[in-house]
């Protein structure tokens, strides 16, 4: 498998998040974000890690985008952090903070990396959750603001554009269950949460599309390939409702679908927050998806779980495949069946993989970190990828996730996903052998 095998215009690339990696959680007039409240509430991160420093991206960038030069990788994205734009989250904006993501685009640029943008990735300001968060219908005329500034900004400089990142994740894990921030639990809280989610892919895709003319406008999706445990009728109706949940719930409405309550009637209580005309409004024509996957999950009929009536079996219980880190199984044919699955929609112009990567204990030995597993686990990634595109399917561009070691939201500093090392008591960076190989994969003019 050759970089030349995935076409000339397929797009490289590697992603990362405001939260996980800038730190100066309160400098130059940044206000708190939901994370940094979370953080700080016992036991809610693996050895009460927090995110104040993380890998100090912020005071890093220049060294951070010449390891992506370096590495040969043409696209970076990275979010931008919205309480250090406005730190009261609506109002006043915070002009360093714009400063910022001024300077991180030239940067990129002076490199020659492309910079693409995540709008929001899970920091929202604290001053906002004070309001109800993502509950609160006004989310979106606060995300508008947000959106605009930022656009208004560096819009001349960033041809790529995502509104949300995984809205599964953010509304599920963090207004669901309570194991991410804000740390809410329960369906009173996740059905306005996902519904003003799925309504601001429309709202700010369509103000992003008038704001910066020339751009492509899409948004990230967390996906997972899901097979019933058993061929018995009760475990594949079980994870039909697991993937109406996981798979579907915010990609259709966007498609003009609507929410999958057909194969998941529980999400019949997302109506309740409906307003007239919503139907209308929830779906948007993007330029472009992200789909972002990690592995598989199998699935069995469960009377135990409430509204899903399914649990997922654990990744252990399944066989002889390695697992990662958090837990989840190495199974590349999963990014295969995701890119199958997605394109299978009617109007999903392009599909980017916008994120997928390992955890794996790492170890520095003579200065060197040889993370074999992760190595392999992105070459056996690249080659499903690449199955998919051989057979026609409509997957245009791939990122690792993610270029140094981070902040894992709930596993703290323990889950590893970088391309380089970061010792975390000094800052210091290291290139691991899979950023190694990715560069040499990515190389134009390898050194013979
Ligand atoms: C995804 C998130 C990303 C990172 C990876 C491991 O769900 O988008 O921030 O944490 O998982």
């Amino acid at each position: 498998m050759v970089k030349a095998d995935f076409g000339s215009d397929f797009q490289w690339g590697v992603s990362s998040a405001a939260f996980q990696t800038e730190g100066a959680w309160n400098i130059h007039g940044k206000g708190p974000s939901i994370w940094d409240t979370f953080t700080r509430r016992k036991g809610k991160i693996k050895n009460g890690h927090h995110a104040d420093v993380a890998s100090d991206f912020y005071h890093r960038y220049q060294e951070d985008i010449a390891f992506v030069k370096k590495l040969h990788i043409p696209n970076f994205r990275f979010s931008v952090s919205w309480p250090r734009i406005l730190p009261a989250g609506i109002g006043s904006p915070n002009t360093k903070g714009l400063d910022f993501y001024d300077r991180l685009v030239d940067c990129c640029l002076q490199h020659e990396v492309d910079p693409w943008v995540t709008l929001y990735h899970w920091d929202l300001p604290q001053a906002l959750q004070d309001k109800g968060g993502w509950t609160n219908r006004d989310v979106l005329s606060w995300m508008e603001e947000f959106a605009a500034l930022v656009a208004g900004r560096i819009r001349d400089r960033v041809k790529h554009w995502m509104v949300l990142n995984e809205p599964t994740v953010f509304t599920g894990a963090g207004y669901f269950f309570g194991v991410h921030a804000p740390g809410l639990t329960g369906l009173r809280n996740f059905f306005p949460a996902a519904h003003h989610a799925a309504l601001a892919m429309g709202r700010v895709g369509r103000l992003l599309r008038s704001e910066v003319p020339d751009a492509a406008v899409g948004s990230t999706f967390s996906c997972s390939g899901i097979h019933p445990a058993t061929n018995r009728r009760r475990d594949v109706e079980a994870a039909k409702r697991a993937d109406a949940l996981i798979n579907r719930l915010f990609i259709e409405p966007v498609l003009g679908i609507g929410y999958p309550v057909m194969d998941l009637k529980a999400l019949k209580g997302i109506e309740k927050y409906m307003q007239a005309g919503d139907d209308s409004l929830l779906p948007f024509d993007f330029d472009f998806i992200g789909i972002q996957n990690y592995t598989r999950e199998v699935v069995r009929h469960s009377y135990f779980v409430p509204y899903l009536k399914a649990r997922i079996c654990s990744a252990k219980s399944r066989g002889a495949r390695p697992i990662t880190d958090m837990g989840w199984e190495v199974y590349p044919e999963s990014i295969y069946d995701m890119i199958k699955k997605f394109g299978a929609y009617p109007n999903v112009p392009k599909i980017y993989v916008t994120e997928n990567g390992s955890a794996f204990p790492d170890t520095v030995a003579n200065g060197e970190v040889a993370d074999l597993q992760r190595l392999k686990y992105l070459q056996s990634h690249l080659a499903q990828v690449l199955r998919a595109k051989q057979e026609g399917l409509n997957v245009h561009g791939y990122f690792v996730w993610t270029l140094t070691d981070n902040f894992e939201w709930a596993e703290g500093y323990d889950a590893r996903f970088g391309l380089v090392h970061v010792d975390f008591q000094t800052q210091q960076r290291i290139v691991k052998a899979s950023g190694k190989w990715y560069g040499t994969f990515l190389d134009d003019q390898p050194a013979t």
